[in-house]
């Protein structure tokens, strides 16, 4: 490259960063299309058999809705919230919701959400998300969730773990067990399990996952703050 003249050395790089670009967009786009009708997480089924009724629940990093599609149809009002633009579109245009009304979508990521102007839920989905907001920005958001949840509502969800590889570490929220277990003092743990396994993702990466699962039901009060 240190003898390749200076234009063409930029036009070379142009061409490498859009065809980057272009495989980038074109794995995404088949993950989003592999994960089009999945059955809701069967971590979210699980919790729904202790849920007393429906009400409101917030879907976070909703992707294209495959929890959200089945809490709506299952008769809850549902917040869908995703930051990217894609997964809400694939979600809007699902053949399979029975009742359109119940469901909100919101473009926006978690960490510049307006949770005041969000009702107060009974449940709280973030199925593989959390872990994908900005580091420095997790404990805020992790106050507001507890804040937005009503006392005796649930949340249900998964961390990544320490232990995860296959992932670019610097943006992702990566805990110890003893860190997910603190974040729930307000909360009465009722299902929790910590998986290793390696796994092939949808969108055709081979990852060393390491996940907690937990589903936890809001005991007290969470403190105010500004
Ligand atoms: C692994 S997918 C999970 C989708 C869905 N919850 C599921 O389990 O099928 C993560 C989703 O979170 C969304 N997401 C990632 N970071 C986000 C952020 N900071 N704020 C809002 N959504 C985010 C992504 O766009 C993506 O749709």
């Amino acid at each position: 490259m240190q003898n390749v003249p200076m234009r063409i050395r930029s036009l070379l790089i142009c061409l490498l960063t859009f065809t980057a670009s272009l495989s980038m967009l074109h794995g995404h786009g088949k993950w989003w299309k592999q994960e089009l009708y999945l059955p809701p997480s069967s971590l979210l089924l699980h919790a729904l058999r202790w849920c007393e009724g429906e009400g409101v629940a917030l879907d976070l990093g909703c992707g294209v809705g495959n929890d959200t599609v089945f809490l709506v149809n299952q008769g809850w009002r549902v917040w869908a919230i995703d930051s990217h633009s894609k997964s809400l579109q694939l979600l809007n245009s699902r053949g399979d919701i029975e009742a359109p009304y119940r469901l909100t979508t919101l473009k926006c990521s978690l960490e510049s959400l307006h949770w005041k102007k969000l009702p107060p839920a009974q449940l709280i989905v973030a199925d593989h998300a959390l872990a994908f907001c900005r580091p420095d920005r997790f404990m805020r958001i992790w106050r507001n969730l507890c804040n937005q949840l009503v006392v005796g509502g649930r949340f249900v969800g998964q961390f990544y773990g320490v232990n995860f590889r296959g992932l670019n570490g610097s943006s992702v929220v990566f805990l110890n067990c003893d860190q997910v277990i603190s974040l729930f003092d307000d909360f009465e743990i009722e299902f929790f399990d910590e998986v290793e396994k390696d796994e092939w993702w949808t969108n055709s990466s081979f990852v060393h996952c390491h996940v907690f699962k937990v589903i936890a039901r809001k005991k007290c009060r969470s403190f105010e703050f500004p």
